[in-house]
């Protein structure tokens, strides 16, 4: 059930340059989450931003009733979260939206795509699978070093592959390019850029290999209402925040192969 309420933050980090990492603590009982769901931010004073802004859900501890968040700096409204210190308050509407599915196989070879701060939601699917007896392999990609944040959060829940595209940190060149995408799979799960998502998509599919997309369309209402989030797929137009922003993409040949 969806659910507005005031999280208390109890830690502040800066993984890296322009990202900040946020720990938030509900003081109740959280509602369940699915990796891959994600909040809508209220962004308090500050007039430029009058809309919630959307956020995934980076990782989950429902036995301390907590959530955290990997945000990036990008605007008003991101600039805002960044400023925000423990003990001050974050009102936030969660979870919303349909997550990854983890109808997996124990023992399943399973890879984990991310890109900038389309790592966030992979933290939390990479514990929900480890949970569930699949040992995930998770490649991590940006232009730089300093562009892959948390990667040592991830380092506990399995096999942990880089790329950037500087050749500063693992295989120079795309997360594509890395030799481990090129192995056999039986799931990918991808969230970044979207010429990224859509390199992966295409390869998964050419290749046969199940794949979920998670997109970062912008958003408004966040709850299905404005349709400002819609995404072509093969089923006709979909809402990102509603209906996904998970798709399986044996739905989305429209959207891969537009490039
Ligand atoms: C489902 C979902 C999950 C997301 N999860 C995360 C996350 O975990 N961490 C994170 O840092 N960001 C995430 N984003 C992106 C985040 O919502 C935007 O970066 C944020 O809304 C920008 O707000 P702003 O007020 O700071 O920027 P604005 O001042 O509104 O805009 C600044 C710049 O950011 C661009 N921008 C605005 N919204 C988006 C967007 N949705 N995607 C890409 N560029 C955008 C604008 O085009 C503009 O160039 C997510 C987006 C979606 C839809
Ligand atoms: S953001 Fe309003 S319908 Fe998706």
């Amino acid at each position: 059930m969806k659910e507005i309420h005031d999280f208390r933050i109890i830690e502040r980090t800066e993984p890296t340059a322009n990202y900040v990492r946020l720990v938030l603590h509900h003081g109740g009982t959280m509602q369940p989450i699915a990796p891959g769901q994600f909040v809508e931010v209220r962004v308090d004073g500050v007039p430029e931003v009058m809309l919630r802004r959307p956020i995934s859900i980076h990782d989950v501890d429902s036995d301390a009733g907590t959530l955290s968040l990997l945000i990036q700096v990008v605007g008003h409204g991101t600039r805002q979260m960044s400023t925000l210190k423990v003990g001050d308050k974050m009102n936030i509407v969660y979870p919303l939206g349909h997550g990854f599915s983890t109808d997996i196989a124990a023992g399943s070879q399973v890879l984990l795509v991310g890109g900038g701060a389309g790592i966030a939601p992979l933290l939390y699917l990479a514990k929900v699978l480890q949970a569930k007896g699949v040992h995930p392999t998770i490649l991590l990609g940006g232009r730089t070093a300093a562009l892959i944040p948390t990667r040592e959060l991830f380092e506990p829940c399995g096999e942990v592959c880089l790329a950037t595209d500087d050749g500063s940190l693992g295989h120079k060149g795309l997360v594509v390019e890395h030799p481990v995408f090129a192995q056999q799979w039986d799931m990918i799960y991808t969230c970044g850029p979207t010429p990224m998502m859509k390199a992966v998509a295409r390869s998964a599919a050419e290749r046969g290999i199940r794949c979920e997309v998670s997109l970062e369309n912008m958003m408004a209402c966040g709850v299905g209402a404005c349709l400002c989030c819609v995404t072509d797929t093969d089923d006709g137009h979909r809402c990102v925040c509603k209906e996904g922003p998970v798709f399986d993409i044996s739905t989305m040949h429209k959207w891969y192969e537009n490039k």
